[in-house]
């Protein structure tokens, strides 16, 4: 097993890769691929995904750099993407970030000391009918309060 990707996972990914006539369309599944395992991309991801593709570590970058869900640095185990387009920002979305970092203490772009959350601002999430709202991993929140906030945290905090 790599520390980057299971060994089974590389192996797949240069099978698919040999198999199909664009590799570039794997670049996406493999940069999560190596995310999930790792929890980001570092650099030795991006070319480690270029190599199994057969791609230019370039377009690898290019694309790692486009998506706001792939993580280039560290980041905690749970990233909280908080929504900072106009239906939000319209519905009480400044206040809801303002309480997210006075509640994690830290800013945009930081990690909690305890590792646990990664505050990050991002534009729609496609929920714009429950504006205010927040991803955390894969998960919507919408419709934002303070308390609402305060008990989806104690949610995680409780997995953890
Ligand atoms: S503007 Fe926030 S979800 Fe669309």
């Amino acid at each position: 097993m790599s520390e980057l990707l299971p060994q089974v996972q590389v192996n797949a990914f240069r099978a698919k890769a040999a198999a199909i006539e664009h590799p570039h369309e794997l670049i996406v599944d493999a940069l999560r691929a190596v995310q999930a395992h790792h929890g980001w991309v570092p650099d030795a991801g991006v070319d480690l995904v270029a190599e199994l593709l057969g791609v230019l570590p370039v377009e690898v970058e290019e694309i790692a750099t486009f998506y706001d869900k792939i993580f280039r640095r560290p980041v905690g185990k749970r990233v909280i993407h908080v929504c900072d387009s106009i239906c939000c920002w319209a519905d009480g979305g400044d206040a809801i970030a303002a309480h997210l970092q006075k509640v994690l203490g830290i800013g945009f772009g930081e990690t909690t000391s305890d590792g646990m959350f990664t505050l990050l601002p991002t534009c729609c999430l496609g929920a714009c009918g429950e504006a205010p709202a927040m991803m955390i991993g894969l998960t919507t929140f919408g419709t934002l309060t303070p308390e609402k906030i305060d008990a989806i945290l104690d949610g995680y905090r409780n997995e953890a």
